[in-house]
This record gives C-alpha cells, structure tokens and sequence, in this order.
C-alpha cells in the first residue's frame, strides 16, 4: 500500500472509532474530551496524520488533505448531532447502552385544552348581542323571593315558587331559579337605557335525566327605554335567531304566558337539515327562548315610569341550544366531561 493509501486508511480507521465513541457518549464533558482527542489543533489524532503530509510527495498530498477535511467535518456534525441529544434528555444519555430502551413506555402525549360546548354556545351568543350593543351584567346565584320571584310580578303561590320547584336555603334565601332577578337588580341600579346580556347558573328541584338537571346556565335579556315597541322586539331576535343559526331561518313567535311580560311568546326557529348533496332542507320547529314584552308592573317595581318606558326580555338555555345545534341526544352528557366527547370541542385534535 502507498503511503498516500495508508495515510487515506488510518484516517477512515479514526471515523470510525471517533463515530462510535462519539455515539457512546453519555454528556457534554465526554463529547468535549473526545472532540479534543481527535480534532484538537495540537494534540488531536488527525493533526498528528496531517503533520505526516510533509513526507509525501506534491501530488500524493490533496487527496489525503481532502480526506482529512471530511472526516473532520463528519465528526464536527456528529459531536453537535450528539450534544443535542444529550442536552435534550438532560445530560441522560438514554440510548447509550445498547438495548436500554424501553419501547413499552407509552408515548408522550400533549393535551389540548378546550371550550366547553356549552360555554361555546354562550360565546356565540353572547358576541352576536355584544355587536348589537348590549353589555353583560350579573347578579348572585342566593337571592331573595323579592328578587326571583315577587319584584317579577310572581305571586309567591305561583306554582314556580312552590318547594318542589325551587331550592330554599335558610333566612328566606334561595338558589335563583332563573336569570330573571339580574334584570330587576340592574335596573334597580342604573337609569334606562339598558341593553343587557347576562348569563349564569340557575337551580331547580330537578330530577336529572336525559332533558333536565338541577343546576343549569341561562342567559337572560333585557332591553328598557323610550318608545322599545313590539317590532323592535321582534327584529332584535329575529336578527340574533338568523346570525346564530344561519340566514335564511325562518323564526316564529308563539303565543306564550310569563308573569313577567306581557305579551309574552315562546320564540321557535325552523331547523335546517343539509343533505348528502349539499341542498339545504327545513326540517323541524325548534323552541330557543321565551320573551315578551316587559310587564309594566316589573318596571313599577323598580321605580320606573312605565308610562315612560317600555322593555323586552328574553331568556334561554344554552345546554338546550348545544344539544340542537351539535345533536347531542342526552343533557347528562355535558356534565360528565369525558375527553372523548369533549375533545370533539377542541381547537386541535388531543394529539
Ligand atoms: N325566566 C324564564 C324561565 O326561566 C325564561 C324567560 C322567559 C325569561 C321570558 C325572560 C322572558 O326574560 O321574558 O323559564
């Protein structure tokens, strides 16, 4: 063999040997010796072959040069290939014993927060009234019978104030059993005009199946001032109706009766089915709310001029909303916060 071949040889011999060294090492400090040995500038393995040139001929010269300056850069890639590792699994070097790998260790997953269907719907809601200038207001889950029923215009043998509707807790307290009191307590508080949104957690005597539960959200709606007539009333939620559940939704106002509107309606919209070849088909009514005119005895209550003012109100489930509007069959569903329903929810997938 030449002595060029043999130069060429011992420095494939070094990468080698350098590459598994390099492989083995557990930490920085190892890597940083190893650099050290084999490319250090004066002690370093292939500076002492490269001394060695000096014997060879002119011609017999570049190809070891250039044999020489890819190993190195080979070694530089894996030494910073290696030190990456390293410090991204702490300075562990996990796979430097052959064969310690643990493959059955699960692998590591990274978990997606999300909003709440429910809570979802209450966003919606709330972000097509809040463009339509209302603000949000709130009021406290104990409240009086003052406050969630009487200052309503609900006589207290109303069957709805009756024990086996509401939960009382003790000095005349109860749980609200609607969001309705937060329209009595902010006019109470604040001179018309009022635009108001407020949502919340509601309580009733409620068995818990597939279509109730003794605690629920609702978002309540009130709108009081000078000359609020029947068509504003009609178009405000006929506009919220069609932004929420598509343009073209037809929306009926029905008869309806609550102590504290008059008139009062139950507000339905027709449903819309997509079929497999996208055309867009009514299906069934579906009920979203009740409303109705405020009462002026409600505006009485509260030392308004009812000759002066006039109000609507609504009020509505945002479970019962989830439920049409993602075609969930079971309310019980919402509350059990199993990640395989939930995760549908989510911005990302739980990847
Ligand atoms: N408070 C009613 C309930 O819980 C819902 C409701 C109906 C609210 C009519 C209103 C309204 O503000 O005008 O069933």
């Amino acid at each position: 063999m030449s002595h060029q071949n043999s130069l060429i040889q011992t420095l494939q011999d070094l990468e080698t040997e350098a590459l598994s060294a390099i492989r083995a090492a557990a930490d920085g400090e190892m890597l940083e010796a190893l650099r050290v040995s084999f490319l250090g500038r004066k002690e370093g393995r292939i500076s002492g072959i490269l001394r060695g040139l000096g014997e060879l001929s002119v011609d017999e010269r570049p190809p070891v040069g250039a044999e020489a300056n890819r190993v190195k850069e080979v070694l530089q890639e894996a030494l910073r290939a290696r030190e990456a590792e390293v410090i991204s699994s702490g300075g562990q070097a996990d796979e430097a014993v052959a064969g310690a790998e643990d493959l059955t260790l699960p692998a590591r997953h990274s978990w997606k927060g999300g909003v709440h269907p429910v809570n979802r719907v209450i966003d919606d809601i709330w972000s097509i009234f809040r463009s339509m200038g209302f603000v949000r207001a709130r009021g406290p889950e104990a409240d009086t019978e003052w406050y969630n029923f009487l200052a309503l215009n609900t006589p207290l043998d109303h069957p709805a104030a009756d024990e086996q509707d509401t939960l009382y807790l003790k000095d005349s307290l109860l749980l609200r059993s609607h969001t309705s009191p937060v329209q009595v307590r902010t006019m109470e508080k604040h001179e018309p005009p009022i635009r108001i949104l407020a949502p919340g957690m509601v309580y009733r005597r409620d068995s818990y199946d597939a279509t109730h539960t003794p605690a629920f959200a609702q978002i309540e709606g009130l709108v009081v001032d000078e000359g609020i007539t029947f068509i504003d009333f009609k178009a405000t939620l006929a506009e919220f109706a069609r932004r929420f559940w598509g343009s073209g939704t037809r929306v009926r106002f029905r008869p309806s009766f609550f102590p504290f509107t008059e008139p009062s309606a139950e507000v339905d919209v027709k449903r819309m089915i997509t079929m497999k070849d996208g055309t867009r088909v009514e299906s069934d009514w579906i009920e979203i709310m009740g409303a109705g005119m405020v009462d002026p005895n409600v505006l009485d209550n509260v030392g308004y001029d009812s000759e002066r003012y006039t109000g609507f109100a609504f009020g509505m489930g945002p479970a019962r909303i989830a439920m049409l509007k993602y075609g969930v069959p079971d309310l019980r569903i919402f509350f059990q916060n199993d990640v395989r329903f939930l995760s549908q929810f989510t911005a990302g997938s739980a990847q």
